[in-house]
């Protein structure tokens, strides 16, 4: 096998609670991540040379190791150094759909694609959860973005428990293409806000990161229950994005009064706000009512569906 080409899915998060600081620096999280249609195509393909390469021709992608892509095959080039030298470089070709830095792990799916294709260009046969691990060492969502579908995520996001799939919701995105939110930003200024409100001692830590498995929004999830999902939708990011940023206040609020939304939410650390819907039919007459309250051709507006796909392979020579 010479090239792939694999299908790399966004996200969404269904539920966000930051519990705590954790030791290295990162938040102790409890979520619920959701895989939807909306995704990216990347190629990989074996080169002549020892080089990893980037391609992508997106203006907002860059092509350098600050690329999750280039780093996820660095990682493999590292880990298996024979098999890099016995196989060659690296091409890799990003067709971007998702939009860039909008919460929805456009570049952690990237790079899951990466880990998934390259363990197969190079017959390497790791297992998935050896793929996650791998991935976990890029980003904290990269190990949800391997395994894809409905799960729930603790630890710093790369503890993954699945839950029932979901594959029946529809869901319009509204993100402005010009806006982006770093999510480091995010987190920090969640600390600084409300760090006196966390969680510090460990065990009492563990009790809330494992509440979230007992929780309403998981039982709606066991029932299948849509309406139920969607009310009980929550993200604390949203508590520091929201007021920073009156144009996604905005979007929450457009989408809230809206006939049919079953719920809305900002996905990540933002600034896509997502709302979630029983039929197509109701998620397209929303997307228009909303292109037609803030006609910003800025805005970018999507109708997808929730997914139980994790990275696919779409073909392979
Ligand atoms: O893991 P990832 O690179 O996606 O995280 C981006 C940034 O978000 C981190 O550098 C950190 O500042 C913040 N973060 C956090 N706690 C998490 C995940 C991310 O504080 N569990």
């Amino acid at each position: 096998m010479r090239s792939l080409t694999l299908i790399a899915p966004a996200k969404i998060n269904l539920y966000l609670e930051i519990i705590g600081d954790r030791p290295d620096g990162y938040h102790e999280l409890s979520m619920i991540l959701q895989s939807i249609e909306l995704a990216d195509q990347i190629d990989v393909r074996s080169a002549d040379t020892q080089a990893i390469r980037v391609h992508c021709d997106h203006p907002q992608v860059p092509t350098d190791k600050s690329n999750l892509a280039y780093r996820a095959a660095d990682l493999m080039a590292m880990q298996f150094p024979d098999t890099f030298a016995k196989y060659g470089g690296v091409e890799i070709t990003v067709k971007k759909q998702i939009p860039v830095a909008a919460g929805l792990a456009g570049g952690s799916t990237n790079a899951a694609a990466v880990l998934v294709g390259i363990d197969l260009l190079w017959n390497l046969g790791l297992t998935q959860s050896e793929l996650e691990e791998l991935g976990a060492t890029l980003g904290s969502d990269v190990p949800f973005c391997v395994a894809g579908g409905t799960a729930i995520a603790t630890g710093r996001g790369e503890q993954l428990s699945p839950l029932p799939s979901l594959d029946n919701l529809y869901v319009v995105l509204a993100k402005y293409r010009s806006l982006e939110v770093s999510t480091a930003w995010a987190y920090k200024t969640y600390r600084q806000q409300f760090g006196n409100s966390y969680i510090r001692d460990t065990n009492s830590l563990a009790a809330r990161a494992s509440a979230v498995h007992s929780g309403g929004i998981v039982k709606a999830i066991f029932d299948q229950n849509a309406g139920e999902i969607a009310q009980k939708l929550h993200n604390d990011l949203e508590r520091v994005v929201l007021p920073t940023y009156p144009q996604v206040l905005q979007l929450r609020e457009v989408f809230a009064n809206q006939e049919g939304v079953l719920g809305t939410m900002m996905s990540g650390s933002g600034p896509t706000v997502f709302a979630l819907f029983e039929s197509e039919q109701q998620a397209q007459t929303v997307k228009l009512r909303v292109r037609e309250a803030i006609p910003d051709e800025d805005l970018e507006l999507f109708v997808t569906r929730t997914t139980s796909h994790g990275i696919q392979i779409a073909s392979s020579l």
